[in-house]
């Protein structure tokens, strides 16, 4: 009994030293204060566990090579979005709105939601998903939390002016919306129509985001989506050279296109911010994919041809930093590094622009305009 005990209490020492080498010398110091993720399955790091959807994945094989297993990532391990909080240096990953939202907000919240868009009606079929719109809102509630915390708006402002703010939305409204027989959207627009309803609706949100106090961010375009496994075994009689549905892929060029002017009158209009383009469709090529052995094929095993998701404690590929893709639709953490690399720190010119993630880090901002700021609002 007397030698259990003892036992008992060296290991509480030594679990009592590791945790506090652990908060102490394990810091690392992240290069801006917070950073903030508005996003699509491709950045959701769990936010849909809270919610009743068919659309999460928190069980295996999904994490297979997470430390804490099956979250919700739509990943064997780490999303994009994780990989450029750790390239910011922070030391730990972004926690997601629902729980450590509460208490844990000073460092950034993760909003991302697996089938969300810039629309509200996008996925509403499969019901329940934070939308572009519910993720505003939920970082105002995380806005004001904040300004308690550190003792009022001016502080909070001056705060979440420094942070950098990442935004991957729009593959669901073609994904989930556009694309699908099941929606109305490609009877009522052309391509064209749809492409500018969409920029027009996602400009509102940008500039709602702005409003709350964030002057450093980074919008994603759409990455090349006829190249996804499920699509491509969707539209075997529309494949081009790369093997890819290209119907599909010319679709999101006019969404991503008329991202990147909509972006320049943003900073055009807010010359106190910088919203800056992240040329995901690029950077999603098969230059990033070269190191790869499989680029076209899932590594988990799908319920049928043309499926996304994994199959529920199915055994996935043995190497999985050979595949580009994890299931029908979603990144390998290797695919998410190399992709996330060059979203940080750009490999080609037209990677980012007018930057990269690590120049936006950097840049010196002139806050005359941080007492426009409405806080109150929600
Ligand atoms: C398209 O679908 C929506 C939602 O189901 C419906 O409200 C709308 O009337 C439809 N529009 C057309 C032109 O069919
Ligand atoms: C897995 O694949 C990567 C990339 O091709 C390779 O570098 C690595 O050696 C492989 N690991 C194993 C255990 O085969």
């Amino acid at each position: 009994m007397a030698g259990g005990l003892k036992a008992l209490w060296a290991l509480s020492v030594v679990l009592l030293v590791s945790n506090w080498q652990h908060w102490t010398y394990g810091k690392a110091t992240p290069q801006v204060p917070c950073y903030f993720v508005f996003g699509d399955s491709l950045f959701d790091n769990g936010n849909n566990n809270y919610l009743t959807t068919p659309v999460k994945v928190n069980y295996l094989p999904y994490g297979v090579d997470f430390p804490l297993g099956a979250t919700g990532r739509c990943s064997n391990g780490l999303n994009i979005a994780d990989t450029i909080a750790e390239q910011l240096g922070f030391d730990s990953f972004i926690t997601d709105f629902g729980v450590g939202g509460f208490t844990n907000f000073l460092d950034g919240v993760n909003y991302g939601s697996s089938g969300a868009g810039i629309l509200d009606e996008t996925g509403y079929l499969s019901r329940d998903l934070f939308t572009m719109n519910i993720q505003l809102y939920n970082h105002k509630i995380t806005v004001s939390r904040i300004a308690k915390q550190l003792g009022g708006d001016d502080v909070a402002k001056k705060y979440l002016s420094k942070c950098i703010y990442v935004s991957d939305m729009g593959h669901n409204d073609y994904l989930n919306n556009y694309f699908l027989d099941t929606y109305n959207s490609s009877e009522i627009y052309t391509p064209d129509e749809y492409a500018q309803h969409l920029i027009k609706t996602y400009k509102t949100q940008l500039e709602d985001l702005y409003s709350t106090g964030a002057r450093k961010i980074a919008v994603f375009g759409l990455i090349r989506v006829g190249c996804m496994p499920s699509n491509i075994q969707q539209y075997p009689n529309e494949l081009d050279d790369s093997s890819c549905a290209y119907k599909l892929n010319d679709d999101v060029k006019i969404f991503n296109s008329l991202l990147q002017t909509m972006l320049e009158e943003l900073n055009e209009k807010h010359k106190d911010a910088v919203f800056t383009y992240i040329n995901s469709y690029d950077i999603d090529s098969d230059v990033t994919n070269a190191g790869f052995k499989h680029t076209r094929e899932s590594c988990c095993q799908v319920l049928q041809s043309g499926a996304v998701p994994c199959q529920s404690l199915s055994i996935p590929c043995a190497n999985r930093s050979e595949y580009v893709y994890w299931d029908g639709a979603h990144f390998t953490e290797a695919k998410a590094w190399a992709f996330g690399k060059r979203a940080f720190k750009r490999q080609l010119p037209k990677d980012a622009h007018p930057y990269d993630i690590s120049e936006l880090v950097k840049l010196e901002l002139h806050d005359n305009d941080v007492n426009n700021v409405n806080l109150a609002q929600l």
